[in-house]
């Protein structure tokens, strides 16, 4: 499973991006509105581009398809691995036909039911974001929806990839890897409690209290 940052922060995604796992970033209006810091947002994406090798999602703003088009013929040409983040709304639908026909990369976000991720599937969307947490804080079952998107697919042979999105704790990252995403976007956060387990912590130190034991017998 490929995995994506999903945040603006320059900061965040170089110290992941050192460690050599970040396959890809995920921004939104929220994310870009949070670190812009007096910058516009073709700066911000351009300096994100430039940091990771693979797809940067950016965001539209409009919500008529026409101005989305203009939105994402003009991001499409800030950098070679942007990726136009369309709603997935009537209008979204409408635009992502369009960009699809003239081979621009999308991504169609706030997807909440497995009918959006087969309509977005049919209109060849590169990418396919359902918002896994914000589908449990509501009180639904978020994993079913990967399930479902990831059966729907392959019974069509789709070749849209299902980017899990809007994680809440790193079970949930495993869940929907066994539920067959093909891609996961998480926060900075949550890749950090990927990474660390109490046990490793535990099992380190007393490793290294051996060692030393050790070293002063000699
Ligand atoms: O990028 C979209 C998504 O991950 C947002 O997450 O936490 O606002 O539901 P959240």
């Amino acid at each position: 499973m490929k995995l994506f940052i999903d945040t603006a922060n320059i900061a965040d995604i170089r110290r992941l991006n050192e460690l050599g796992i970040v396959d890809g970033v995920t921004t939104n209006p929220s994310w870009i509105s949070r670190d812009s810091k007096g910058r516009s947002f073709k700066e911000i994406v351009q300096e994100i581009c430039r940091e990771v090798k693979g797809p940067v999602s950016a965001e539209v703003t409009s919500t008529d398809t026409a101005g989305m088009l203009k939105e994402a013929r003009d991001i499409s040409t800030w950098a070679k691995n942007t990726v136009i983040k369309l709603p997935t709304t009537a209008e979204g639908l409408k635009a992502l036909k369009t960009l699809s026909g003239e081979g621009i990369k999308t991504n169609m976000t706030l997807v909440f039911s497995a009918n959006q991720a087969l309509l977005a599937g049919k209109l060849e969307a590169t990418f396919v974001s359902p918002f896994i947490g914000r589908l449990y804080d509501a009180g639904y079952d978020g994993m079913q929806l990967i399930k479902d998107c990831t059966a729907i697919y392959r019974n069509y042979g789709f070749k849209t990839k299902i980017l899990a999105a809007s994680f809440r704790e790193p079970r949930e990252i495993t869940e929907a890897a066994l539920a067959g995403a093909d891609i996961a976007t998480v926060k900075p956060e949550l890749v950090e409690q990927m990474i660390k387990n109490p046990f490793t912590d535990a099992g380190l130190k007393s490793f290294l209290d051996s060692w030393a034991a050790m070293k002063k017998q000699k």
